[in-house]
């Protein structure tokens, strides 16, 4: 299993971080399977298993059981686990209590939070309490009510900026690896080559020091995936045509044949 210590090293040697979200036991296994470095237990859980429109829904209760799944799917990869919406704004006594639910009932490596300098006091409460931080900056879904929607970010110079100085107070704060989303490639690479942690694009090019997808994006169970998906099977219809297949051959008595039946 990997530690917080193999992100930096992977930085420090130049090489790149795997990590995907996913959400329950066969899909962590399979990821475990093939050594991807890290699992994410996103709050995307929100809108890709429970089919909401945003991640808000999701409570912390639901992300504690799909991170048990996880974790019994993929009993050596390191797992992080997003902190949801409202689990850690509120004040950073009730976000270390969540924080340490997480840890404590999943058996995660660590916990992730969206956000800069507005969280740093929570950062640091976490990391003292002996809590691994992974950061979110960028397009943080859990704001996407005051971002106007889901949208590129970091376009103006003063956008940028901030975004950097968020980038190094959450790296002084303790995080050791922040994920960029939906920012333009440049400025991940600025943001990449001024810190001594590593970043996770997504959405933010390919100067990043890893990469993260969502497991049925990348595997192509959505018809629409914003840009930066890319489509690594056409598993909609691999799996439409399967049940279709089933459909037909139980009409037609075809199955189940012989080989399939106790005789
Ligand atoms: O919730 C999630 O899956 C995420 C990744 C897309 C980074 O936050």
């Amino acid at each position: 299993m990997k530690t917080i210590l193999d992100f930096l090293k992977v930085k420090r040697e130049n090489k790149k971080i795997t990590m995907i979200s996913t959400y329950d036991y066969w899909s962590a296994l399979i990821c475990e399977e093939v050594g991807i470095d890290c699992i994410l237990v996103g709050d995307s859980l929100g809108m890709v298993v429970q089919g909401q429109d945003s991640t808000l829904p999701v409570s912390l209760d639901e992300i504690i059981y799909h991170a048990k799944a996880v974790r019994r799917g993929a009993p050596n990869t390191f797992i992080v686990v997003d902190m949801p919406f409202l689990t850690y704004q509120v004040n950073k006594e009730e976000a270390l209590k969540n924080a340490g639910r997480i840890m404590q009932e999943t058996g995660a490596n660590a916990v992730k939070l969206e956000g800069g300098e507005e969280i740093l006091e929570t950062v640091e409460k976490l990391v003292k309490s002996g809590i691994p931080v992974m950061g979110h900056l960028g397009l943080t879904p859990q704001s996407v009510h005051a971002l106007g929607g889901y949208k590129v970010q970091g376009k103006t110079k003063e956008k940028q900026e901030k975004l950097k100085r968020d980038a190094k107070l959450l790296q002084d704060a303790g995080v050791f690896s922040i994920v960029l989303e939906a920012i333009p490639k440049s400025l991940a690479e600025d943001i990449t080559n001024s810190l001594e942690i590593p970043t996770i694009g997504i959405g933010a090019g390919n100067k990043t020091d890893g990469q993260v997808l969502v497991f049925h994006d990348l595997l192509g169970f959505f018809d629409k995936s914003p840009k930066f998906v890319k489509r690594y099977l056409e598993g909609k219809k691999l799996f439409k045509d399967a049940i279709s297949q089933f459909i037909k051959e139980v009409e037609e008595e075809t199955f189940p044949d012989e080989k399939h039946t106790y005789l």
